[in-house]
């Protein structure tokens, strides 16, 4: 069994300062309609778990400079973040037009992203794709080479940068050099469908440690270096490669989130005026009930299952019309892609055949928002909801279930989990289903509003122990923990 890294790093392991590397930067510089220049910061984990230790360490963030005033404000690519109180630099590596298609658009979100997720019918390889996802790679790899200090350790983040590693190495032998894949990796039988599979081990493997999400993506990983390989010395118990005279441990360290920063928030939070604010005109009536889902519209997230699962729930629920409403907090992702496109205009169909079909003049079962919500917000949602409902097809970990557990400050909440998200592996408490399984969803979602009292408590207890326990602010010094 691939070690399981879920108890606290030491924060003795983490470097005082580094080097991390990623396709999405922690702030981007906009030029606004009226010319003035803004600073946006990043959602999301990754951000969330990285910046903090990046303010309180220093060094350099590498990432893609996507906002459209970024060089503008950076000399030599290179600005002061947070731009309100300086801590550590990043580093903007700008990418052309063709380069943003072929990597990001083409490779990253063509190839690997429906790879990982299983979903192959899905893949599309242009030679252009695999073209620009190296040339971009390298472009990562000089950026990397022209900020790092002697000593200090690089940290790739994501399926966006499975090549850089092996170009750093070429420039640095001695470097030490860390990767975390945040989204699953593929079973061997699947990950045989990439034409790059070699490759994309090969550069993985420049790496002196290798993070998953969980034992079963670090296991999957070795069987498939174990198949590419055979003179590489693969030791799955152990969560090591040796390959070519070098050494790659591979582990599994889970991300969750800030428990105590949701917490703060969910505690500040409005739930009466977020409630109204989110629900409009919808919410005449203050004592409808709410389930929640928050996703990206992404094709891996499940969403039509779950609308259609809770179709059956109001079909043979009649007593649940005008008593529950499903909140989807939907945000639109990818769109140069004709997949996501296509995804975005089925999840929206089905949300208006539903109302079609249920709604009544006082009462809309599903409220449909695709509006940009702050984190406070968010919490408060979080708050009002009596469960949530994350049923993806497949999903590294997914911190939605983290945020929501952690959320439940009044004591009541429920949890329904698709089994095959990472997050089923450690959150105990969660009503678990198969996202494929519409009555087996429908049951879920009556099953969490129906729980009560000691069952309800139980479960809420255990959910929180689970996210407590792979709180964000362990997971930088876990993977630098596991360094050979
Ligand atoms: O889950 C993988 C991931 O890259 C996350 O790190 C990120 O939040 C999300 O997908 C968004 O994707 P994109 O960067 O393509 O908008």
């Amino acid at each position: 069994m691939v070690p399981e890294l879920s108890e606290s790093g030491q924060d003795g392991a983490v470097p005082d300062s580094l080097v991390v590397v990623s396709n999405r930067e922690p702030y981007s510089h906009e030029r606004g309609d009226d010319g003035e220049i803004r600073v946006q910061s990043a959602a999301g984990g990754l951000t969330s778990a990285l910046d903090p230790v990046m303010r309180a360490r220093g060094g350099t963030w590498v990432a893609w400079g996507s906002g459209d005033a970024d060089m503008a404000v950076a000399e030599d690519g290179v600005v002061e973040v947070p731009p309100s109180d300086p801590a550590y630099e990043l580093k903007r590596v700008p990418l052309s037009e063709a380069a943003v298609q072929g990597y990001y658009y083409g490779y990253a979100n063509q190839v690997l992203w429906p790879l990982c997720h299983e979903d192959t019918g899905r893949m599309w390889a242009e030679p252009a794709y695999w073209e620009q996802y190296r040339a971009v790679n390298e472009q990562f790899a000089e950026a990397v080479d022209t900020v790092a200090e002697a000593g200090q350790p690089v940290w790739f983040q994501d399926y966006h940068l499975a090549l850089a590693p092996g170009l750093v190495r070429e420039r640095r032998p001695d470097a030490t050099l860390l990767q975390f894949w945040h989204i699953p990796w593929p079973a061997p039988s699947v990950f045989r469908h990439c034409p790059h599979s070699d490759a994309l081990l090969d550069g993985l493997l420049a790496c002196d440690v290798v993070g998953f999400h969980t034992a079963a993506y670090a296991e999957q990983f070795l069987h498939c270096v174990d198949g590419a390989f055979p003179a590489a010395t693969v030791d799955a118990d152990g969560g090591t490669v040796i390959r070519n005279g070098g050494e790659t441990r591979v582990v599994a360290n889970p991300l969750g989130v800030d428990v105590e920063g949701v917490r703060d928030r969910a505690r500040a939070a409005d739930v009466a005026g977020v409630r109204e604010a989110v629900l409009g005109d919808s919410d005449s009536d203050a004592s409808i009930r709410l389930a929640l889902g928050v996703e990206r519209l992404d094709y891996s997230k499940g969403i039509p299952e779950r609308i259609e699962a809770l179709a059956h729930l109001w079909d043979r629920r009649p007593d649940l019309r005008g008593e529950f409403t499903y909140v989807q907090k939907a945000s639109r992702t990818r769109e140069g892609i004709a997949a996501y496109r296509r995804y975005r205009a089925d999840v929206r169909d089905a949300v208006d055949r539903v109302n079609d079909r249920f709604g009544t003049d006082d009462w809309q079962p599903i409220v449909y928002t695709e509006a940009a919500l702050d984190d406070g917000t968010l919490a408060g949602l979080y708050r009002a909801a009596e469960a949530a409902v994350v049923t993806p097809h497949r999903d590294g970990m997914n911190l939605v279930a983290h945020e929501y557990s952690a959320a439940c400050v009044d004591g009541d909440g429920a949890l329904v989990l698709s089994e095959l998200a990472g997050a089923a592996s450690y959150l105990d408490g969660a009503l678990t289903v198969n996202p494929h399984d519409i009555a087996a969803i429908a049951d879920a979602v009556e099953a969490a509003l129906e729980l009560d009292g000691a069952a309800a408590r139980d479960r809420l207890e255990r959910l929180r122990d689970s996210v407590e326990a792979l709180d964000s602010a362990d997971w930088v010094a876990r993977q630098f923990s596991a360094r050979c």
